[in-house]
């Protein structure tokens, strides 16, 4: 009689390769089993699995959909549609919502029960610690109360200073870049970042960093490095299991980068500032001083140097990017809009009578059109991309949906703002529609912090009085990538022209 196949295995002994043969599926299989029975066989998972959403595979969930990083924009769009504005994701075992609906995300975001940000924030720990943007809420609450004081609005012309020093160096860089013969195209992002690092670096702690001046800045390279990974980390799913962490070098690349900075610059320099601090103990913090924001938190004790290090690392991180980012997108969308961008041009030059002088609040304050050039190009490529939650409680969809409390959610802010309910003719660039659709204000609300916009303006006003900008790449080209910022694949090349 023949021999069935698993007589022919033990006929031929117990071979590794034979137990890996059987081991590897059997376990396999024995997870699955094990995932169904702990996870989707629970009472809030069926819950969650009745909302619409795409297909879920063992394991990766629907993280199939962010395997092409380049696609995740797109991908959300689709699933939008298909399950109206709300769908629910698994990614791996964790479970998320991710909304487009305006009126969804102003109960969820408004909701103090919901403060508790995303699970995936946790993945800048390493670079924030506790800081500010990933912190539990009991902290962060503690934390915004003490920094308060350094947001409001009567600081802000001692910060005009800062922003109009770092913009006249940014520009005298990009002079030397873009000259009147020498114009070349290229992604102009990484001047915008330096130039915010510096702006920070002197906001907070009163210190030179130098980093716009020194391009091979170690800093400079060490953070935007730590950047990319806490991006990777949340979204290459991969990079989650531990062995492909290390083989793909991302644990040494953490560590070594962490490393640069808190032996280079911010260390010392805190250590330096903690000194000086302890030595003026009996000085009262001064309104018209710098922000020094780290002053305010060494001032109740409660804060070391590491906390500090933390601090600062986040508002650097919560500052460079983005502002970057916001900058390098406009000045594409006015190249690719030469009408739009010679009447704002014409503002600036009937504001400004000469392109060196320092802005001044007032300045800022006349500048009608540059504010709603920035919110239509804030609107139209939104540097934010996604906000994430954790629902504190139960949120009621309606039609007997419910999203479970404890769910990770995410609002995808592109998406909102490319929305034809909120914005008629979405696709088009146009900062009049600012003047009349203070309604939509449900669109942006979230998305556009007030504080940000002043650097956003000094730096662009700054930019714009000296150059025009033109590009060679059609907007149908751009391939959007989701970061803790939008990313463009290939970067925004623009070509810059000395104006005089
Ligand atoms: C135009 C530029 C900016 C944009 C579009 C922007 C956008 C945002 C958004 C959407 C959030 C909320 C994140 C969330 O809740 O998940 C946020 C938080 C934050 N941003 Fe900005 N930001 C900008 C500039 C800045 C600047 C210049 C700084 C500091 C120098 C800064 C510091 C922070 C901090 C510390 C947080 C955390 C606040 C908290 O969780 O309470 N941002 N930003």
């Amino acid at each position: 009689m023949e021999s069935n196949w698993i007589d022919r295995i033990f006929e031929k002994g117990w071979s590794p390769r034979i137990s890996a043969g059987i081991v590897i599926p059997g376990l396999f299989i024995l997870s699955v089993a094990v995932y169904y029975w702990w996870i989707a066989g629970r009472e809030w998972a069926r819950r969650f699995n009745k909302l619409g959403g795409p297909i879920c595979l063992p394991f990766l969930g629907c993280g199939w959909i962010i395997l092409n990083p380049n696609r995740i924009h797109e991908q959300i769009g689709k699933y939008g549609k298909i399950y109206k504005k709300n769908a629910r994701f698994w990614l791996g075992h964790l479970p998320y919502f991710i909304t487009t609906d305006v009126e969804i995300i102003e109960k969820i975001l408004t909701n103090p029960a919901n403060f508790e940000k995303a699970e995936a924030y946790s993945n800048s720990h390493f670079l924030v610690g506790q800081g500010l943007v990933a912190a539990s809420v009991p902290k962060w609450k503690k934390d915004r109360k003490v920094m308060l004081p350094c947001m409001k609005s009567t600081m802000f012309p001692t910060y005009l200073e800062n922003f109009n020093k770092n913009s006249a160096i940014l520009v005298e860089i990009l002079g030397k870049i873009f000259t009147h013969d020498a114009q070349p195209s290229c992604d102009i992002r990484q001047h915008f970042a330096r130039c915010m690092i510096d702006v920070v670096f002197e906001t907070l702690l009163d210190t030179d960093a130098k980093v716009q001046k020194c391009p091979e800045s170690r800093f400079y390279e060490a953070f935007t490095e730590c950047f990319h990974i806490v991006e990777s980390k949340m979204f290459l799913p991969w990079t989650k299991f531990p062995p492909l962490w290390y083989l793909l070098g991302y644990r040494d690349a953490e560590k070594k980068n962490m490393d640069i900075l808190r032996r280079t610059i911010s260390e010392k320099m805190i250590r330096q500032k903690m000194e000086d601090w302890r030595q003026n103990n009996n000085n009262e913090t001064d309104e018209n001083q710098r922000l020094q924001m780290a002053h305010y938190l060494y001032q109740t004790g409660d804060y070391d140097s590491t906390d500090l290090f933390h601090q600062f690392l986040t508002v650097l991180a919560g500052g460079y990017d983005t502002t970057s980012t916001v900058l390098s997108h406009t000045i594409y969308l006015l190249a690719l809009n030469p009408d739009i961008q010679r009447k704002l041009i014409d503002e600036l030059d009937s504001v400004f009578e000469d392109a060196h002088r320092p802005a001044t609040p007032a300045d800022l304050e006349q500048l009608k059109y540059l504010d709603l050039v920035l919110k239509e190009s804030m609107r139209f490529i939104t540097p934010t991309p996604m906000l994430g939650r954790t629902l504190g409680e139960d949120l009621d969809l309606g039609m007997g949906r419910v999203v479970p409390k404890g769910c990770n959610i995410l609002v995808s802010a592109m998406h909102v703002q490319h929305d034809p309910d909120l914005w008629p003719d979405p696709e088009i660039f146009r900062p009049e529609r600012f003047l009349t659709q203070s309604g939509n204000e449900k669109g942006t609300k979230f998305f556009t912090p007030k504080f940000a916009m002043m650097s956003v303006k000094v730096l662009l006003s700054r930019v714009l009085r000296n150059f025009t900008a033109s590009t060679k790449k059609p907007l149908n080209t751009c391939v959007f990538q989701y970061g803790v910022v939008l990313h463009v694949l290939g970067g925004l090349p623009v070509t810059l022209h000395p104006r005089r």
